[in-house]
């Protein structure tokens, strides 16, 4: 596993719905790890599906791909953009069980951030209240929930960065990758530097041009 690389920050399609942040995972960084961890035909679950990157990525490499995404209108947009669009829920990753996800063999995701600081839930894109401490928790949960649905030999990457907001930085990345590995075998990380970043106050990273993917396999224990 090379734990450098060095990748444009570049999207294929211009981001839907109004948005105005780019908060989507850029594409070549999907195919970089479905590359590495998938052959055609294997299971790729995305349970942040977002604008579905990955989803559209797997599916153009002729992996089979699944998704769970919380905001409706962004459902709706995935749906109308791959060949199985029940393959894709509306719901929340905490609720993830095998009733509907076949056993997965990569699970390549990115979670809402979360600057500590903050007292908006991530987990429900924002609305309501959470601690960073209650993040971290739904965070581990989200961990758990795709252990149960990994294959055996399955992979889980996570893209996530720290945050910089007013000086003060959210070790955000270690925070994730401690919660991750209570619940999976945790394999390393791969630094990702971001040529052409937003490092202004961009959603990417406050600051940052650069980001992780944390690497985990199933639960050997
Ligand atoms: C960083 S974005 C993922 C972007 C995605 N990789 C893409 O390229 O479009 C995180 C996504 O998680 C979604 N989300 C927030 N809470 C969630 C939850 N509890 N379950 C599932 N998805 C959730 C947000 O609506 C957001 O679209």
């Amino acid at each position: 596993m090379d734990t450098f690389l060095s990748l444009p920050y570049e999207h294929d399609s211009p981001l839907p719905l109004d948005e105005e942040h780019e908060f989507r995972t850029p594409d070549a960084l999907v195919e970089r790890f479905l590359a590495e961890h998938t052959e055609p035909g294997d299971t790729v679950l995305d349970p942040f599906a977002g604008f579905g990157t990955t989803l559209e990525v797997a599916e153009r490499m002729d992996r089979d791909p699944y998704g769970i995404e919380y905001e409706r209108e962004r459902v709706g947009y995935v749906r109308e953009r791959i060949e199985s669009p029940d393959d894709v829920r509306q719901g929340s990753v905490l609720d993830l069980d095998s009733s509907w996800v076949p056993a997965i063999d990569c699970c390549f995701t990115s979670p809402p951030f979360m600057e500590r600081t903050d007292d908006r839930n991530p987990f429900r894109n924002y609305a309501g209240e959470s601690s960073y401490d209650e993040y971290l928790d739904d965070v581990e949960t989200a961990f758990e929930r795709i252990g149960a649905v990994l294959a055996t030999d399955g992979t889980v990457v996570v893209d996530v960065s720290n945050m910089k907001y007013q000086d003060r930085v959210t070790t955000l990345a270690w925070d994730v990758a401690e919660r991750g590995a209570a619940m999976l075998d945790f394999a390393g990380e791969v630094v990702v530097g971001w040529e052409g970043a937003d490092d202004g106050d961009g959603v990417f990273g406050y600051g940052y041009d650069h980001s992780y993917c944390l690497v985990f396999s199933a639960d050997g224990d």
